[in-house]
């Protein structure tokens, strides 16, 4: 099967977008990084991106002020030349209109750094720890209109630690999402991943926590 062409939407450093690089280079990989696109010109990623030879782009929000749409057009305009199947999301700080996601039905993937459905949004460590919970991790998601909400694709848990920062538990978790991406990516390029009722099958069985598959 020809391998599945990926677009990369990054706003800052792109360690998770490094991890599918890597992945990919992979020969048995089921899809290439054929593209990064970066809202933010300054991104780290872009460099990191170009220095892999992938070909990158930026489309800079500022200029198009609230006009959301706007911008997701040049966005969509950006993307449509590299024939792509599938978009991953890594650390791409825009959200987007529910007229982008209908671009890319099934084939718009996210990264968060939290265990789905707890910890939506922005500081989720900081969250995590202010609340106490003793288990944190990771979840790949579809993207779906409503933020960090979509069928879940993959999670991994990580453990909270009495002694734990921010900054120590951002970095658990951020091994768990190098970890998780590619395995995701992975399924879904290969045609493993089925929604049913806003739960993701893979091989027709549900998604164990981990990001194995167990039977339902
Ligand atoms: C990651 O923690 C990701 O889950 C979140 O933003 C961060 C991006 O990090 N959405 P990086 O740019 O992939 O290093």
């Amino acid at each position: 099967m020809a391998r599945k062409r990926v677009a990369i939407l990054i706003s800052g450093r792109g360690s998770n977008m490094v991890a599918l690089i890597e992945a990919a280079k992979d020969a048995t990989f089921p899809a290439e990084i054929a593209l990064v696109v970066s809202n933010e010109p300054a991104a780290g990623g872009l460099e990191r991106a170009s220095a892999s030879g992938i070909a990158t782009a930026v489309v800079d929000h500022r200029p198009f002020g609230k006009d959301r749409a706007a911008f997701e057009r040049a966005l969509q305009a950006a993307i449509e030349p590299h024939a792509i199947d599938l978009i991953c999301l890594a650390g791409f700080m825009r959200l987007l209109t529910p007229w982008f996601i209908a671009q890319w039905p099934k084939r718009l993937l996210n990264i968060h750094p939290a265990l789905l459905p707890a910890f939506k949004g922005l500081d989720t460590h900081a969250r995590a720890l202010a609340a106490g919970v003793k288990q944190h991790g990771a979840t790949v998601h579809f993207v779906v209109p409503e933020m960090d909400s979509g069928p879940i694709i993959a999670q991994e848990t990580v453990p909270v630690l009495p002694n734990d920062t921010e900054a120590t538990l951002a970095a658990r978790v951020l091994a768990a999402e190098h970890r998780i991406y590619p395995l995701a990516l992975r399924l879904v390029a290969e045609g493993r991943v089925r929604v049913a009722d806003n739960r993701c099958l893979v091989d027709g069985v549900l998604v164990a926590p981990a990001g194995s598959a167990k039977p339902a």
